[in-house]
Order: C-alpha cells, then sequence, then structure tokens
C-alpha cells in the first residue's frame, strides 16, 4: 500500500488542474469497476452494481491539492503569486513547487519586521531565470504549481505532499481491491476543487443521486507538542466525524460506522473538528438532502509539502470501509 501511496501523492493536481492525477486514479481503478466517466467539472466517477438490493452508496475522496497560482512576473524574472486553497505564507519561505510542465521554483520572502507582517504578497517564486523573457519560456500568468514534497517512509508512518487527500483515494482504491461482494450499488467519485469550496462533490452527488454519502478526508491531531486541544491522536484509528465547521454528519449513519467499527474490532476514534470542512458537507446538502457522514485519516502538518499519516490508521480506514459495504446499512 505504501507503493500505491507514493504513486498518488506525486501525481500533479492542484485544484482546477487535476487532469494528471486523475488519469493516474483512472488506471488504477478501471480493473475494479463496471464503468468509469468524468463529469463537466473534471470529477471522476467509478460505479460498480451491488449483488442485491442495497443503497447506493456515494464514497467520495478529493483528488485535488494545495497549491499556488502565477498573479504577475516582473522584470528580473520572479513570479508572484496567490493561493489555490488554504496555504500559510509561515509553511511556504524555502519550500519548492512544481508546475505541471515541470518547471520549478523556490519561494523567497522580502524582509518583513514580524512575523504577522508575512503575507503572501511578500512572497515570491524563483524559477532561476533572470529576466521576465528568460522566466516566461518556463511558466505564464496563470499556470498552477503544486508544493515539492517527496514520499518518505517513516516505517510505521509516511509523510508526503498532497497527503491531503491522496490518502483518501489511496484508501478508496484498495477498499474497492478488497471487496468482495457488496448488496450496494457503489459510487466511487474522486473529487475535484475540495480545497477551494468542496466544489466537485456538490455537482457528483447530484449526479449520483446517492441514499448515503461517505467522505474519505484527513483531519488534524492534537498530539503533537503543546498543539490546540483535540482528543484525536495519530495511531489510534480510523477517526469517525462527528462534527467539523462544514456539517454536522447524520447521526444514523455515524452511529451504524461506529457500530462496523466494534463488530469488527476495527480501531477507531470520534472525531470533532473545530475548523475545516469535507466533501460530506457538499453530499449532504445535494437535491433534498442526503444522510453523510466522513471516516477521516489522523494527519500531522496538514497543508505543509509534509503531512504525515500512521500506517495502522490507513489500515484502519480500509477495514472500515470494506466491512461497511459489505453488510446492511441501516440507519
Ligand atoms: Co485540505
Ligand atoms: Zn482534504
Amino acid at each position: 500500500m505504501k507503493e500505491l501511496i507514493r504513486e498518488l501523492t506525486q501525481a500533479f493536481g492542484p485544484s482546477g488542474s487535476e487532469a494528471p492525477v486523475r488519469e493516474t486514479i483512472d488506471t488504477l481503478i478501471r480493473p475494479l469497476v463496471k464503468e468509469v466517466r468524468t463529469d463537466a467539472l473534471g470529477n471522476l466517477i467509478a460505479f460498480r452494481p451491488g449483488t442485491g438490493s442495497g443503497k447506493r452508496v456515494m464514497l467520495a475522496a478529493h483528488m485535488d491539492e494545495i497549491g499556488v497560482i502565477v498573479t504577475a512576473i516582473d522584470d528580473k524574472g520572479f513570479l508572484r503569486f496567490s493561493n489555490i486553497g488554504g496555504v500559510n505564507a509561515l509553511a511556504l519561505i524555502g519550500t519548492r513547487v512544481v508546475f505541471a510542465g515541470g518547471a520549478a521554483g523556490v519561494i523567497g520572502s522580502e524582509p518583513v519586521d514580524e512575523l504577522k507582517d508575512l503575507k503572501l504578497e511578500k512572497l515570491f517564486i524563483d524559477v532561476g531565470a533572470s529576466s521576465r523573457a528568460a522566466a516566461e519560456k518556463q511558466v505564464g500568468i496563470g499556470d498552477m504549481a503544486a508544493f515539492h514534497g517527496p514520499f518518505q517512509d517513516l516505517g510505521d508512518r509516511v509523510v508526503a505532499k498532497a497527503m491531503d487527500d491522496r490518502i483518501g483515494c489511496a484508501i478508496l482504491v484498495q477498499a474497492l481491491r478488497e471487496l468482495q461482494d457488496s448488496p450496494h450499488h457503489l459510487i466511487a467519485v474522486f473529487t475535484v476543487q475540495e480545497e477551494v469550496g468542496l466544489r466537485g462533490a456538490r455537482t457528483s452527488a447530484y449526479g449520483a443521486e446517492p441514499d448515503v454519502g461517505i467522505a474519505l478526508d484527513v483531519t488534524r491531531v492534537g498530539d503533537t507538542p503543546k498543539s490546540r486541544t483535540m482528543e484525536v491522536s495519530m495511531g489510534k484509528g480510523a477517526a469517525i466525524k462527528v462534527k467539523d465547521a462544514s456539517l454536522i454528519c447524520h447521526v444514523g449513519l455515524r452511529r451504524h460506522l461506529v457500530e462496523v467499527a466494534k463488530a469488527h474490532q476495527i480501531p477507531y476514534q470520534l472525531e470533532v473538528l473545530e475548523r475545516g470542512g469535507t466533501d460530506a458537507s457538499s453530499i449532504q446538502m445535494a437535491r433534498s438532502g442526503v444522510p453523510a457522514g466522513v471516516i477521516s485519516i489522523p494527519s500531522r502538518y496538514i497543508h505543509t509539502p509534509s503531512e504525515m499519516v500512521d500506517m495502522a490508521d490507513v489500515r484502519s480506514c480500509v477495514q472500515l470501509v470494506v466491512k461497511t459495504l459489505e453488510g446492511p446499512i441501516d440507519l
């Protein structure tokens, strides 16, 4: 599974520029499902019919990642940029970025007196060009770049850029591989533009008409030195979301996920995330409403080039997805 995580995290796909990662996932899932299509926004939607009279279950993992977009190029060849999703200026200094075409750059900063003055407009990307003309040979206005964050295997834990949410994509692919028979009609959606407002989930949930929706995404943890209080910890199992800033999970579905975890001795923890949102909120409010919940992967250093997850948690999430799909879902 580590190889799958490596492949998915290293694929390119800032919000709105998901074509490369979509191609990677398409190749991986085609043998596992009956039908695959891409909708108008770019969501990759896979169908797998159930063996019984189960529910229409939509599983969503977003394939887009945060990044930056070029807004201006100066005479010396330095690029100014804006954010794609939630990027923190503090995490950017010295970070390398990579463009779709392969060009790379380093993020530098103008001097600032205080850290609070460190805003994106003080930062620039240096692509190694000494003039505007030279820079324009490599990049143009509106080009997007992703963080450079190689996959590293730390043993029990792994680290890479874009673990948010390629780890959710990896869990969904692995669950499709391991799932034998399911009574449910499965709609596996690799969504676009989550990081800029849960957009792909909205259109795909409308089209999929699910009876139940489950999103797979990362959540933060409270187990690093002096971190903000939060009950979720690395290595303590799949996090079953109760609430975040974007949704209150369907109570029946949340209870059901807990029951499945207990019945199969899958380690789990309950998650209340005070900030942040997930695709489940768009799914929940599709059409006249859909019971929706989230299986979250505990993660450290979210929205930096070095996002970390625990392999035992990843395993627990795969099992929880598979076991949930194998049995009846009565809410
Ligand atoms: Co995110
Ligand atoms: Zn995410």
